[in-house]
């Protein structure tokens, strides 16, 4: 058994090196992948996984421990540990494509140390079917305590990056760049859970989770837009860090309520070029993230500020931004404003479309949350209210909803999730449908990660 075990790491990490001196489709490259899946096949004759990990710099798979290393296996466990892989999981049922591809990737992925999530979106991306990577202690967490830990970490990286603007320091951009590819892995892997966070708002540090939601937002927009990763990531920095020029300003400015004078409004237009400027001393920052940073409050119609010159080509991400900044704060609830709800806030974005906000980009935002967005309270026919937990399967068809309170107004002992779909048999019509949505100040507050996780449970 041993012997057989280290001819399955032996031959992957001899393709992985000959990856290095070969074509893709030389026979050294393609032959060792064939020989890794025939000494798999016998272990999953009475079991149905086999785990590799590196513990300590050491090669275990299945428990016992590889000491002959050679070289090619050295250049293995170094590609696992530069990638930030600690366990990878193969799966009854992998084949010669999945070991190919699982080595290409670990080949041709240049970046260090990548989040769990972000190599497991990238692995489902490729098309990788029955190799699993995970991070052992990560993988027993839920998405939506996962979800929460992304968000908080995200957070705290934007309270650092704005005080250290404040105390004359360049914040680190590798820090934005991390949290950005965490939550753009878990918007891949479960976007309600990290959509539900979005309606996170802190009244009076609103800069800080309004900056997060703006980058969950734009990212999402960017997913359902079938953008590449670099892009994303761009714009997910760029959603982050919109705001960060506003550090330069006085606190008061920021956080008067009601109209401001002419001449507060503008110190506050200065907040762009202000941001810009601070990218720019930032490493791991891309030159469009930079752009789209100015850019955000230009508007579709360029009507907005810094007033763009007549041949100044906007970077079209900049309109996404704008278009999940505006959501952000008509759903946020300011001194000198009610929250609207999310169906609210998309009905006066469509009115601004082809205006302030680019048309198409309002629309895809709609498409991304779905009709009913989720943490939308919704009244049922049966006349009991609800939330949204979800977006329809597949994009198309009912929304997820999970009831809160009976058709009394009492409140249910734990939210349960009902399957719209569900008919009555006696009249073949749906059991329960969406009457329309129910004002949250109603109700007292929910919170929808939290019914998130029940549901879960
Ligand atoms: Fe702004
Ligand atoms: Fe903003």
């Amino acid at each position: 058994m041993e012997n057989a075990i280290a001819g399955v790491v032996r031959h992957l990490g001899a393709s992985l090196k000959n990856r290095g001196l070969y074509p893709a489709t030389h026979p050294l490259v393609r032959m060792p992948v064939e020989k890794c899946r025939m000494e798999l096949a016998p272990f999953f004759a009475d079991r149905s996984e086999l785990a590799l990990t590196v513990s300590d710099g050491t090669l275990v798979l299945e428990g016992v421990p590889i000491f002959q290393l050679t070289s090619s296996l050295e250049l293995f466990i170094a590609r696992l540990g530069a990638i930030g892989l600690p366990a990878v999981i193969f799966e009854r049922g992998v084949s010669v494509e999945d070991i190919e591809l699982f080595v290409r990737f670990l080949h041709e992925t240049r970046e260090q140390g990548l989040p769990i999530l972000e190599i497991k979106a990238r692995l489902a991306r490729w098309g990788i079917t029955h190799i699993r990577v995970t991070a052992t202690a990560e993988e027993e967490k839920d998405d939506y305590t996962l979800a929460r830990e992304i968000y908080g970490n995200a957070l705290d990286v934007v309270v650092r990056a704005l005080k250290d603007v404040r105390n004359g320091k360049t914040p680190d951009g590798a820090e934005s760049d991390r949290a950005v590819r965490e939550m753009s892995g878990m918007v891949s892997r479960n976007r309600d859970a990290m959509l539900a966070l979005t309606l996170i708002k802190n009244f009076d540090e609103y800069t800080y989770n309004h900056s997060v939601n703006v980058s969950i937002l734009s990212l999402a927009v960017a997913e359902t837009l079938g953008m590449p990763e670099p892009e994303r990531i761009g714009i997910g920095v760029a959603g982050l860090l919109h705001d960060v020029g506003k550090t330069q300003l006085a606190l008061d400015l920021i956080r008067k309520p009601g109209t401001l004078t002419v001449e507060e409004f503008e110190e506050i237009k200065k907040h762009p070029e202000e941001g810009f400027a601070i990218l720019g001393k930032m490493t791991h920052i891309q030159e469009s993230t930079r752009s789209v940073v100015r850019e955000h409050h230009m508007r579709f119609d360029r009507t907005g500020y810094p007033r763009p010159e007549p041949e100044h080509r906007m970077n079209p991400h900049s309109h996404l931004i704008a278009v999940a900044d505006c959501f952000d704060a008509l759903t946020t609830m300011r001194s000198y404003q009610k929250a609207r709800t999310p169906r609210q806030a998309l009905e006066i974005m469509r009115k601004l479309a082809g205006k302030s906000l680019d048309p198409d980009l309002v629309e895809l935002l709609e498409r991304s949350l779905g009709g009913f967005p989720v943490g939308t309270m919704v009244r049922l026919s049966t006349m009991e209210v609800g939330i949204v937990t979800g977006t329809p399967d597949g994009g198309k068809g009912e929304p997820k909803v999970a009831i809160l309170f009976d058709r009394s107004g009492n409140p249910l002992a734990a939210p349960r999730g009902v399957d719209l779909a569900e008919s009555d048999p006696s009249s073949g019509r749906p059991r329960r449908m969406i009457l329309g949505t129910v004002n949250p100040l109603m109700h007292p507050p929910v919170s929808i990660s939290g019914v998130l996780q029940t549901l879960s449970a």
